[in-house]
């Protein structure tokens, strides 16, 4: 006898966090037929949101184990149809709020794909006082754990095609990093972690970037960025310094939730890459860096934390081959990624490396500092293979001709009257900025 139960029905959803509104979703299918769920992988949620607390596994076995749901499959894309051609369902139900906004084209492709077998999408009434936005928001006030934000960097890299990474050298920019994001093409696009630079960790304390800073002072400073941020952090390690003592960095990077620390195959006494060759460059010779990546590798706990090698032969006038040799040597010597560096303008210098790279590693991640080759977009970084793309400068070189111009400005007029109202912002909204102030 065919009954109702023979029906298919086919619900989409992240199922980060299982709230009353998807309980009621699947109770409405299970009086259709046949529940299939779709869960969202991490790269399908991380083409239009940001990455989910939970894993694809951990997701998939909750809404798995959910009363009244039948079968459990990836959906590995935002759009339905790929999976909806595999199930060919009868009905797809979802809640009613994707009529508007960015899910509208996704709705309707659905509708169009099941026209095809006189499939029906079924809007369910919107559960009010819940939603996955406002728990998302209530999770980032309660912030993470060191372990949690960690494992993000690895999960970031699987899920997006190029993970966008950001300098912060306080908890404000930190804070920046965390909160800030814009709509471009239907599409939320923010910051995926933070870059703890060691440029701007020097220059905000006034001094210059040679390793001058020591490790316990800028991991005080990184603390106030961790305090009020859940996403993750790759530490600028300069050069490692002497190996006995980069196992020591390693360990304590991982215990604070460091997700990665990258350090420079330079030797002597560090100047920053960006003088080029008007500085020494002294490379290490590759049997020493690798020993000092061996070491680090050895010296973490988990499997999560990741030490990326970063190649300076670029940055020291020497040629594409002596930055892959050195490159390869540093992946077989344990390295979880590259980092390759350039001043030159025009970026061909990296499409090459990178593309040659690639042709010789398929998945080793590639992470590039674009500060002098700036034209080059996000798209095409990916499309050389890069992983990782960090602007490593923007907030304090933004913000310092802010602030000279302001001081100027008060010393120019004997009052801050101008200087209020061109550089600064609004007393109630500096009041306003940090939750808790009032
Ligand atoms: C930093 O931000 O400190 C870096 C990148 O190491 S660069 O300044 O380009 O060397
Ligand atoms: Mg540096």
């Amino acid at each position: 006898m065919q009954n109702e139960k023979q029906k298919v029905v086919y619900v989409g959803m992240s199922a980060d966090i299982i709230h009353p509104g998807h309980l009621n979703i699947i109770h409405e299918a299970t009086k259709l037929g046949r529940v299939v769920v779709g869960v969202l992988t991490d790269a399908a949620i991380a083409s239009y949101k940001r990455l989910p607390y939970l894993t694809y596994e951990q997701r998939s076995l909750v809404v798995s184990n959910l009363k009244g749901v039948d079968e459990v499959m990836p959906q590995t894309t935002l759009d339905y149809v790929p999976n909806l051609e595999k199930v060919r369902p009868d009905y797809v139900l979802h809640g009613d709020d994707w009529k508007q906004g960015v899910q509208q084209k996704t709705r309707q492709r659905v509708i169009d794909c099941l026209a095809q077998w006189g499939g029906q999408v079924m809007d369910i009434p919107y559960t009010q006082g819940i939603s996955s936005s406002m728990l998302n928001q209530r999770l980032k006030e309660i912030g993470t754990t060191p372990e949690v934000r960690m494992k993000r960097l690895r999960r970031l890299i699987d899920a997006k095609p190029i993970v966008r990474i950001l300098e912060s050298h306080s908890g404000l920019t930190g804070l920046i990093i965390e909160n800030t994001s814009v709509t471009v093409n239907n599409r939320k696009q923010e910051f995926d972690g933070m870059w703890a630079s060691s440029l701007t960790d020097s220059t905000s304390k006034g001094k210059p970037d040679i390793e001058a800073v020591d490790l316990t002072t800028r991991l005080y400073g990184l603390n106030d960025a961790l305090e009020v941020t859940t996403k993750p952090v790759i530490f600028d390690g300069d050069t490692g310094g002497k190996l006995e003592h980069f196992v020591f960095t390693v360990r304590t990077l991982e215990r604070l939730g460091v997700s990665a620390v990258i350090i420079e195959d330079k030797i002597g006494l560090k100047k920053n890459s960006l003088f080029g060759t008007d500085a020494v460059q002294q490379q290490d010779t590759i049997e020493n860096f690798s020993a000092k990546i061996r070491a680090g590798k050895n010296a973490q706990i988990t499997d999560d934390f990741m030490v990326i090698a970063r190649v300076e032969s670029l940055i020291a006038g020497k040629s594409v081959d002596d930055a892959m040799e050195r490159a390869l040597a540093y992946v077989e010597a344990g390295a979880d990624g590259i980092m390759i560096h350039s001043k030159e303008k025009s970026g061909n210098d990296i499409k090459e490396f990178c593309t040659r790279f690639r042709q010789q590693k398929a998945n080793v991640p590639l992470v590039v500092v674009p500060t002098t080759y700036n034209q080059v977009s996000e798209d095409e970084l990916a499309s050389w293979g890069v992983n990782i793309v960090i602007y490593a400068n923007h907030m304090l070189r933004s913000a310092y001709p802010a602030m000279v111009n302001c001081a100027k400005s008060i010393l120019a007029h004997g009052r801050s009257l101008e200087a209020s109202d061109e550089y600064c912002m609004p007393i109630k909204e500096i009041l306003e900025l940090i939750p808790g102030t009032k």
